[in-house]
């Protein structure tokens, strides 16, 4: 699949214009190409209680969700110099679980697949190792 990297920045950078981040003064958007063809975006929304911001890659992954799921085949982020910009270590995880190894990162110094950007990452199969049996479901 080719990758639109010129337009997967633009829709960074328009993401990245919608952030509101009163506290840090540092905006982030981010997109991502979904395997079926959409683009996915999102921007940082801060909180005045601080440690209940959001970064924009999570703003991103509730937009996959909610606009139909899927896998997460490229990403890019952006902050207000309209450059890439590493996503958080967390961020990498929320973006593993929906990309995988195989999701290409546009990162500071290049393109980089999640297995370079978050080695040996914990994922959803680790937890088929449990040994416990699987918790009851409700509803
Ligand atoms: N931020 C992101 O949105 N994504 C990242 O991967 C790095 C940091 C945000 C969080 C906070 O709103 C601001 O950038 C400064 O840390």
């Amino acid at each position: 699949m080719s990758i639109d990297w010129d337009e997967l920045t633009a829709r960074a950078i328009e993401a990245m214009e919608q952030a509101y981040c009163p506290y840090s003064r540092f905006p982030v958007g981010a997109a991502g190409l979904t395997a079926d063809g959409r683009i996915v975006s999102g921007s940082n929304v801060e909180n005045a209680s601080y440690g209940c911001g959001l970064c924009a890659e999570c703003s991103m992954v509730s937009d996959l969700v909610r606009t139909g799921g899927g896998r997460l085949v490229a990403v890019a982020c952006v902050d207000s110099s309209r450059t890439p910009v590493a996503p958080c270590g967390r961020c990498r995880q929320v973006i593993y679980e929906h990309g995988g190894d195989d999701c290409v990162v546009l990162m500071p110094a290049g393109l980089m697949p999640m297995s370079k950007v978050l080695p040996g990452a914990f994922g959803p199969d680790d937890l088929d190792r449990s040994t416990l049996p699987a918790p009851p479901t409700r509803g």
